[in-house]
């Protein structure tokens, strides 16, 4: 049986005039990563905001694990962990203590926030280095850490924000690549955002590419590869509703609001490059309020 993780149905977030999320439909099942793809300013940070109860939507209907978001924010809360990109984490106090911390700030009693600190420190393989202060850690057992605190809560449903292995080096990504897999294998679902590739191709089951607050592509990294029958995927939406893949979407009409993406999978040359490159209209065109208004930091999602 395959259970949906996260149902939205035709979600809408204003900011003054910018549509963030402009009717999104997506669902994520349970038992695998699922990647939300797209350039800066798709509307990944304001879903994930509505996904963590830290934003209300303006209309449609958002579930987490069965639960209404609207209507049970607090429930919502007490199956989800956020992870964000810079590790918040206290650097004069050691490891332990941070996540102890947290897991107090859950409600956990003391011994119960020993044992899941104790629980989460050993899943993320950092028990050698618990009791230094996080100060003298590397960018890569920061990331872990914060990956740890915001798994202290048990959470059904983890959400990483922004590439969460950006910036480190080769072998640390590689170590938090294999953690996420076992979080899934043992039952935590996981959302990341990202605007890179080859973290979806790697992590993910399911990939759903996002631009102008709608889904304008979903499926299996393999699905979308197949549609373009290469390692290079073009979308071009046009102004009618999102069709999704294998029908309209890559091969659609192209209308005057056309622009492309390019899903270009590891393979080399493209790696690590953001998803989608827009012809010839420069960024000022395409959204002007965009180009002015500064992107939220993955701190303000917290
Ligand atoms: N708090 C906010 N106030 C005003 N505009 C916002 C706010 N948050 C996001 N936006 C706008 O909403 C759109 C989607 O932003 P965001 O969800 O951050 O995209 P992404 O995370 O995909 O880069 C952008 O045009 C952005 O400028
Ligand atoms: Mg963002």
């Amino acid at each position: 049986m395959t259970e949906n993780i996260i149902v939205a149905e035709d979600l809408v977030k204003r900011f003054g005039k910018v549509q963030a999320l402009d009717g999104l439909d997506m669902t994520a099942r349970s038992g695998h990563v699922t990647a939300l793809l797209g350039p800066n300013g798709a509307g990944k940070t304001t879903f994930v905001r509505a996904l963590a109860t830290l934003l209300r939507a303006d209309g449609g209907s958002l579930w987490v694990a069965g639960i209404d978001v609207a209507r049970h924010p607090e429930q919502v809360r007490q199956v989800i962990g956020l992870a964000g990109q810079r590790a918040a984490v206290e650097s004069t106090l050691s490891g332990r203590e941070n996540v102890r911390m947290v897991a107090r700030l859950f409600g956990q009693s003391s011994r119960q926030a020993a044992a899941s600190t104790l629980r989460v420190l050993s899943q993320l393989g950092l028990e050698d280095v618990a009791d230094r202060r996080v100060k003298t850690y590397s960018g890569g057992l920061r990331r872990r850490l914060d990956l740890a605190a915001s798994l202290v809560g048990a959470p059904r449903l983890l959400l990483l924000l922004d590439e969460p292995t950006a910036g480190l080096d080769p072998s640390s990504r590689i170590q938090l690549w294999e953690a996420i897999r076992q979080l899934v294998a043992n039952g935590t679902d996981v959302l990341l955002t990202t605007q890179y590739l080859e973290e979806a191709d790697q992590l993910a089951g399911q990939v759903t590419i996002i631009d102008h607050g709608r889904v304008i592509a979903n499926g299996t990294p393999t699905e979308l590869k197949a549609l373009a029958g290469s390692d290079v995927i073009e979308v071009r939406p046009h102004r009618a509703r999102p069709t999704g893949i294998g029908r309209r979407a890559g091969r659609g009409r192209v209308g005057r609001a056309a622009h492309r993406h390019r899903y270009q999978p590891r393979n080399g040359a493209g790696r690590d490059r953001p998803v989608s490159h827009y012809g010839s209209r420069p960024e000022s065109r395409r959204d002007p309020g965009r180009a002015r208004r500064p992107q939220p930091t993955p701190t303000d999602a917290r």
